[in-house]
């Protein structure tokens, strides 16, 4: 049987086809020398791999690859000496089962990220062994949505520290400076990118020249831990404001995926539906990365939670057809005026609930909150290659040569939302000075 693999091998996607036998068989390896070139194909031969390329041998130092195939166990393959002859030793890593609520990871002090990028089709972690790693995940979009990203920094800081304490000792706080701004400059709007970085350079700046892992990754693991708490807790209150049983629509992916955890609209919507308060999600398909079709639907789907997908076009059609009773959005950054960034089409989906007579609520951890950004107009808004839009899955829609313009995220102007919820409480129809008091 030959089964197409992608894998991401530190920041590098590889098409690998896989020949032959069942689980006892699978080795991977690759080399740095190899992360530049594309199409690169292993055959796979007892015992390792052999590459059928023609660029001669390899040098470098092997990365981690940690993948699941057929649905079977987690596998770290380890960086092993070369040549290929050698037998590699398999080692289970992630015995878990694939958790939504898992796509951040820490584990025996490495960072492994579940690529959102595969999801649902392939569940294949993507091992981050230096800051730079996960600078790249975060731009290409391995990780995504605001609280997983800062999450992801906070680790992220971890290796960064720890390889310039390697390099450096105790000159390890300049020896990290160039990989910060990387990180810093992974994404522009997610703002808790930047928050959790600022809380992580101000524990550094009190420490020694001591190795400074311990406590950095005491800090990033509080950091996880508390936006789980956080996601738990505005889930609840969100959940709140639902008076009846009622659908509800909800745009992009803010679930646990998007999260240290629990998510936090669809955290909303996992707390309404403990509650017995949800009768199905509306899931807007999300043009062009598809996190409603990807990630949404599969965490709702999962959870036992009432999904249908909307075709982003759909939304107004479904309000105007009736049983909605709010809007459920998250968010990249809230400015201090109320004004919130989302993915792209939440300004027009706010828009049209309002001509409808549905409330907008928006669900996120007071982390996603700017008070130094005074409006929407103040947000950064992140624009991506346009082939992101000019194609699916890979596949071409549009005409060669035709243009495309791929803002990712928009702005809906404080006066269209009814609530913004964050752990610290409920902001019915937010303004500034309701955010300043919130935030103070
Ligand atoms: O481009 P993405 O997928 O990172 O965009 C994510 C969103 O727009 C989410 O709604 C937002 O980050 C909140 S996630 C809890």
């Amino acid at each position: 049987m030959v089964r197409p693999l992608r894998i991401e091998i530190a920041g590098a996607l590889y098409h690998v086809t896989l020949r032959g036998g069942g689980r006892e068989d699978i080795y991977l390896d690759t080399t740095v020398a190899h992360r530049q070139r594309q199409g690169v194909v292993l055959q796979h031969l007892a015992g390792g791999f052999h590459r059928n390329d023609s660029a001669g041998v390899d040098e470098g130092v092997c990365a981690h690859v940690v993948c699941r195939m057929g649905g079977q166990d987690w596998y770290k393959i380890a960086e092993p000496d070369f040549p290929y002859t050698k037998n590699y030793m398999k080692q289970p890593v992630l015995e878990r089962e694939i958790s939504a609520d898992d796509a951040v990871l820490w584990q025996d002090g490495e960072l492994y990220l579940l690529d959102q990028r595969v999801l649902p089709h392939e569940e294949c972690f993507v091992h981050c062994s230096r800051g730079v790693d996960a600078a790249k995940a975060i731009t290409d979009m391995v990780v995504r949505g605001a609280p997983a990203i800062g999450v992801t920094a906070a680790y992220a800081v971890v290796l960064v520290a720890r390889s310039a304490w390697r390099q450096a000792q105790g000159g390890w706080k300049t020896a990290m400076q160039d990989e910060l701004e990387q990180l810093a400059g992974a994404r522009p709007t997610a703002v808790n990118l930047g928050w959790a970085l600022r809380r992580m350079q101000g524990l550094i700046a009190g420490l020694d020249q001591g190795n400074p892992e311990p406590l950095l990754l005491r800090e990033a693991k509080r950091i996880h831990a508390e936006d789980i708490r956080a996601n738990h807790v505005l889930g609840d209150l969100g959940a709140s404001l639902i008076e009846a049983k009622t659908s509800v629509i909800t745009h992009c992916n803010a679930g646990a995926l998007a999260t240290g955890g629990y998510g936090t609209a669809l955290g909303v919507i996992r707390s309404a539906w403990a509650a017995g308060k949800i009768e199905r999600v509306f899931a807007d398909e999300t043009r062009p990365w598809l996190q409603g079709s990807r990630l949404t639907a599969w965490e709702l789907q999962r959870d036992g939670i009432p999904v249908s997908l909307l075709a982003d076009g759909a939304a107004a059609a479904r309000l105007a057809a009736g049983g909605i009773d709010w809007v459920i959005v998250g968010s990249d950054r809230i400015a201090a005026n109320g004004d919130v960034a989302n993915k792209i089409g939440t300004y027009g989906l706010a828009l049209v609930a309002r001509a409808h007579g549905v409330r907008v609520m928006v669900a996120a951890p007071s982390s996603t909150i700017d008070m130094a950004c005074p409006s929407g107009g103040d947000i950064p808004i992140e624009t991506r290659d346009g082939a992101e839009l000019l194609g699916c899955a890979g596949n071409p829609v549009a005409a060669a040569g035709v243009d495309a313009w791929n803002p990712v995220f928009d702005v809906t102007p404080a006066n269209l939302l009814d609530a913004i919820v964050t752990e610290k409480g409920i902001i019915l129809s937010p303004d500034a000075k309701k955010l300043d008091q919130h935030m103070s």
